[in-house]
């Protein structure tokens, strides 16, 4: 899930093509490089690691060229050398390559065999090979390219630049995204419209399948078979927006902090706030009619996938079943026609969770896509988008993604509630009312910061730390485990409170730290039995919990963390504002990168 970039204009094209690179960096910052063509000839620049090391580089050698391709990496194939940077190049054309080539092993011999040298560990430079051994047959560049696509075999996103072709770039994409921008007498190709939101904000979007020939003069769209085809330019709405880090460090801090808001976007989203009632929702089914529902997701958006199993179960009386897309493409389960599968992404591009939505979609099922990129791959192939309105989201691990996404959980949980009357108008009041708090009452809890920064500084010496929660608590635990190994590699695990006695309290002692999440809900009471347990053992517990928890709990506590009161329904979305602080104070302690953690990326479109 590398981000690409392609640019043809009219002044130096390494800057602008670095300026897009550093809005792609959360897909990879394994390497970064940039191509461009110097009187005709290919000219690269590459380096390792993170972006600033290219923009060094091209301090000390500037490249000229009005045309060009950039590339941020997320190692897959070969490892983050600058050897295997991209643009990859032969002496005809250089391509920039996001996503995976999974025939390369067959290409590389049969290329190696007609003689071509491979200087690289990786499957892209296949898509420079292919390409210039078609033109080396005499076709065009776009015949070679179109020849050469129905040969790769794969996820994958290409841009080709070529050798003496000064009005040229080649773009395709098969199951990796792919954008092209319109400017004034310049063109665009990127991995999305935020890398090219600084140049323009009229966008079309390759289908499934679809390359595009483009040149200053405009685009001409391409389907798989050749044909060509219209595919509409769009002002989107990236084209204002800035990805800035502002005053914050970091901007997963920024992202934190901007919860209240996009909470209450998302809330207002759903909810008639005047009348306390939801506003409604066209379900691509009759939620009457329906017996099951399946959510589908990866990572974070998984966690949030698990709370709203509880929410539906709740407000619906409809059993869920929860997935993450990795298993559920590959285990072919049974599509129930008349069932609907919930998909939830922040990127709306992962490709697990998109070729999900195309086995249900192939299965003549119903979907519903809870996304917050409004068009992306996920969002124009569901039947129906619940949206979570976060804004662009850079920080790799996900927060107010997170946050927005159980607000759109819980939104449908209550409309699939409501629809099958579960609930009267009466709950559904009560509850919308909850919902509408959820905004103050995360604001509130970020005032904790000073104190839950005391927390980190001793998670910041731990080894191993368990999260226990019950309930709706359970999936959050799940969430404080994951961001905190990914942001701070510290090992963490998240478990059931009540499974704890099963197996986790054989690694109690004096050095791992217990963080319980306790909201006061109907099963706090079997947590605080759990803290015993805990405590008899000489554990050290930590409790994230309101007021009189502390008191409740009546055990020796290493921390408490007191929490606003609240309803305990939506607890969740208001206890992942200390779950994220958490991870993220105990990372910046450790003096880790909080934005961009080792060896992840924000947009995985790879399995
Ligand atoms: C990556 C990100 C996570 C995210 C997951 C799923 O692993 O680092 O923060 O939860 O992908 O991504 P999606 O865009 O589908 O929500």
């Amino acid at each position: 899930m590398c981000g690409i970039v392609g640019i043809l204009g009219n002044g130096a094209a390494a800057p602008r093509l670095v300026e897009a690179l550093k809005r792609l960096e959360y897909r990879g910052y394994d390497s970064a490089g940039v191509a461009t063509l110097e009187r005709g000839e290919l000219k690269r620049v590459r380096a390792e690691g993170k972006l600033r090391n290219l923009e060094t580089r091209l301090a000390d050698h500037p490249l000229h060229g009005a045309i060009g391709i950039g590339h941020t990496r997320w190692a897959t194939h070969g490892r983050p050398t600058e050897n295997n940077a991209h643009p990859h190049a032969s002496d005809r054309l250089a391509v920039v390559h996001n996503g995976i080539i999974e025939n390369f092993r067959t290409l590389r011999e049969e290329l190696a065999a007609k003689g071509y040298r491979f200087a690289t560990e990786t499957d892209s430079e296949i898509a420079a090979f292919l390409v210039t051994d078609e033109l080396a047959a005499g076709k065009s560049p776009a015949d070679a390219v179109y020849a050469s696509l129905r040969r790769m075999r794969g996820a994958f996103a290409l841009v080709y630049l070529f050798e003496g072709e000064d009005n040229l770039l080649i773009g395709a994409r098969q199951g990796a995204p792919l954008a092209v921008g319109q400017g004034d007498g310049e063109m665009f190709l990127g991995s999305d419209a935020l890398a090219l939101a600084p140049f323009t904000d009229r966008v079309a979007y390759l289908e499934e399948g679809d390359w595009a020939i483009v040149t200053r003069e405009g685009a001409e769209f391409r389907d798989a078979d050749n044909n060509v085809v219209q595919r509409r330019f769009v002002k989107t709405p990236a084209g204002g927006l800035l990805a800035e880090k502002g005053n914050y460090r970091h901007f997963m801090a920024k992202e934190i902090h901007e919860q209240p808001e996009v909470i209450g976007h998302t809330v207002a989203h759903y909810v008639d706030m005047g009348a306390q009632r939801l506003k409604p929702f066209d379900w691509p089914v009759d939620p009457k009619s329906l017996n099951r529902v399946s959510i589908v997701a990866c990572g974070t958006a998984h966690v949030a996938g698990l709370v709203g199993k509880y929410w539906i179960e709740r407000f619906a009386r409809l059993p869920v079943e929860v997935d993450v897309a990795s298993e559920y493409r590959y285990r072919e389960p049974p599509v129930d026609k008349d069932g609907l599968t919930i998909f939830v992404s922040q990127s709306g591009e992962t490709a697990d969770t998109l070729a999900s939505l195309r086995y249900v979609k192939d299965n003549g099922a119903r979907s519903v896509a809870v996304v917050n990129v409004a068009t992306s791959s996920i969002a124009r192939l569901a039947d129906a988008v619940a949206p979570t309105l976060a804004g662009p989201e850079i920080g790799v691990a996900s927060t107010k993604a997170f946050t927005c996404q159980l607000v759109a959980m819980a939104a449908l949980a209550l409309g699939l509630g409501r629809a099958r009357g579960v609930l009267s108008e009466a709950d559904e009041t009560r509850l919308v009312g909850e919902l509408a708090a959820t905004p103050g009452l995360v604001a509130e809890t970020l005032k904790l910061e000073p104190a839950v920064e005391k927390i980190a500084q001793k998670l910041s010496t731990a080894r191993d730390v368990l999260y226990l929660g019950r309930g709706t608590a359970y999936p959050l635990a799940l969430e404080g485990a994951l961001k905190l190994k990914e942001l701070s590699y510290i090992h963490a695990e998240g478990y059931a409170a009540g499974e704890l006695k099963h197996g986790p309290i054989a690694l109690i002692d004096a050095a791992m730290p217990v963080i319980v999440l306790g909201p006061r809900d109907p099963v706090f009471e079997k947590t605080i039995s759990n803290m015993q347990e805990v405590s008899a053992r000489g554990g050290r517990i930590f409790l994230i919990g309101d007021a009189h928890a502390a008191e409740e709990a009546a055990v020796t506590l290493e921390s408490f963390l007191p929490m606003p009161d609240m309803a305990s329904t939506f607890a969740p979305i208001v206890y992942a504002i200390p779950v994220q602080m958490l991870a993220y104070h105990t990372a910046v302690i450790m003096g880790k990168d909080a934005d961009q953690p080792r060896n992840l990326a924000k947009s995985v479109t790879v399995e």
